[in-house]
């Protein structure tokens, strides 16, 4: 049975960048709020008609040449986000006409922030069966124009960025890759982090009038509850996937979380005793992209030179759903 590595990554970040400042001219926020609270710096937004199909091509182009492929050797592509371009049909279908991929398969996941690792965990399947020899997974988003750019928003508005980032995951007869996923979710909480409208249940149309002065068309986010369960789930499913392949937390050489916040990943890194050097973080840079966040900073992590083959790579996310989800690699 063959086994599924990433042999490829890229990324790419529009190049607006909107600091604290920029934001407190719309928001009664400051940059020592935002820093303070969530560690984010600054983050990249779109211009007008720019949608995650589009910045996943720079992302997959250089996770293709990474893995020295070529557009017509990728038999599948997996598209996670949930700020499609248009809601029909899916972003990995303007990807296959964009960037000329053959007539292949192609799969919209959402799981919002743990897009990235169910994907990963789908792309396993399909590479341990001997169905396909190379996937192209992408996490892409466009948040900020859900973004509620007023003081209603504030709270939320500061955390999301845009962005994408690639991986190409292929076969290999090696003893490496992917040893396990693990994904969970708790749709109970589908309140503490939503978008309400359109929704196909308000009838037709789908958005009226008053839904847009209510302001349902932006994200929602109970912070607090989300911090909240976002540190007792990344916890619970970092130790999961160590158990499943009986290793400990000295095993990890880079633990890569969903960047939603500084003060999350350093309350992660303090109740699991890792090391600064076996956590990556680049949310100042870029604030929360959702699905995005994990592989932009995968393919940082590589350039940087931070990860090498060998080493035990984790990823572990949480969001909006609620879900939540942990992969486990060699190298
Ligand atoms: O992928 C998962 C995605 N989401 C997350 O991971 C987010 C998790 N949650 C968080 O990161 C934090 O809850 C936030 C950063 C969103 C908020 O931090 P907090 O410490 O929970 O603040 P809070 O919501 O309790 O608000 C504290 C105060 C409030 O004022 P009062 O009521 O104390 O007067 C807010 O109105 O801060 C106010 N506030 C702001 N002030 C300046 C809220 N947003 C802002 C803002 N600038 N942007």
């Amino acid at each position: 049975m063959p086994n599924a590595y990433i042999s490829g990554t890229g990324f790419f970040v529009p190049p607006k960048i909107v600091t604290n400042d920029d934001l407190s001219v719309y928001m009664n926020t400051t940059d020592s709020w935002i820093r303070e609270r969530t560690g984010i710096i600054e983050r990249r937004y779109v211009e007008k008609g720019v949608g995650p199909s589009d910045l996943a091509i720079p992302a997959a182009n250089d996770a293709l040449k990474a893995a020295g492929l070529s557009v017509k050797d990728i038999d599948f592509i997996i598209f996670a986000t949930c700020t499609p371009d248009y809601y029909i049909p899916g972003s990995g279908c303007l990807l296959q006409e964009k960037m000329g991929f053959n007539e292949i398969g192609v799969l919209d996941i959402r799981v919002q922030c743990s897009g990235f690792v169910y994907g990963l965990s789908i792309a396993d399947q399909y590479i341990k069966t001997g169905e396909f020899n190379n996937i192209l997974l992408i996490g892409a988003e466009v948040q900020s124009t859900a973004m509620d750019l007023s003081d209603h928003g504030r709270d939320t508005a500061v955390i999301f960025g845009d962005g994408a980032g690639a991986a190409v995951i292929s076969a290999t007869s090696e003893k490496r890759g992917i040893l396990s996923t693990h994904m969970h979710s708790e749709g109970k909480f589908l309140k503490e982090l939503w978008v309400e409208a359109p929704a196909s249940k308000q009838g037709r149309p789908r958005i009226l009038p008053e839904h847009l002065d209510q302001g349902k068309q932006y994200l929602k986010m109970n912070g607090k509850e989300v911090f909240r369960h976002a540190i007792l789930r990344f916890i619970e499913v970092i130790n999961e996937c160590l158990l499943a392949n009986n290793l400990s937390i000295d095993d990890i050489n880079m633990l890569i979380p969903h960047q939603a916040n500084l003060r999350i990943t350093q309350m992660i890194q303090k109740k699991l005793d890792l090391s600064d050097s076996q956590v990556f973080s680049n949310v100042h840079k870029y604030g929360n992209t959702t699905a995005a966040s994990i592989p932009i900073a995968l393919a940082e992590a590589i350039n940087e030179g931070k990860i090498i083959k060998g080493d035990t790579v984790v990823f572990a996310s949480f969001g909006s759903g609620f879900t939540w989800a942990s992969s486990i690699m060699e190298w």
